[in-house]
């Protein structure tokens, strides 16, 4: 049975997983309404990787005997001051995710919950990446700067990105 705190938890990690899954597709929209196609590609990759964290916790917490609940979602915002900003942004906001995984954790080794000690290791590792690929994008677009053809490249290396990744799976 699954413990009432962790249902509860789960619950609100699985409305922040959605949550986070509208705000990557509020910055795809971004993105293809400046221009950017390929990024555009990579953040709508992005929102449906969100998803899939979302059923991932959804199933586990029914699986688990406990209760899932489908969330209401809070409107993104939709402007964004430049292209940067969007990683600044994304970055800001996986940090907040990964600081709410470790917060379940912590509560999940309190309570002895084994089976949830497990489902979170997949994503304590799962935002390591997050945070990193975010990170590294940001230190590319210091380099590039405002350089068109940089930021040109960018953009395809990003909708490159997803297309093997999708490919991959
Ligand atoms: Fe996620
Ligand atoms: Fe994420």
């Amino acid at each position: 049975m699954l413990p009432e705190k962790i249902n509860q938890a789960l619950n609100e990690q699985i409305a922040k997983e959605a949550y986070a899954s509208a705000y990557y597709l509020a910055m795809a929209s971004w993105c293809e309404q400046n221009g950017f196609v390929g990024t555009a590609n990579f953040f709508y990759r992005q929102s449906d990787e969100e998803r899939e964290h979302m059923m991932k916790i959804f199933k586990y917490v029914n699986e688990a005997e406990g209760k899932a609940i489908s969330p209401g979602i809070e409107q993104p915002e939709h402007e964004f001051d430049s292209y940067t900003s969007l990683f600044e942004k994304a970055l800001e906001h996986e940090r907040k995710v990964t600081d709410s995984i470790h917060q379940i954790t912590a509560l999940a080794t309190d309570l002895k919950d084994y089976r949830t000690l497990n489902l979170l290791r997949w994503f304590v590792d799962e935002q390591l990446e997050e945070e990193n690929q975010m990170q590294i994008i940001l230190d590319k677009l210091k380099l590039i700067k405002d350089d068109g053809v940089g930021l040109y490249m960018l953009d395809s290396e990003l909708g490159q990105r997803s297309e093997t990744t999708e490919a991959n799976e």
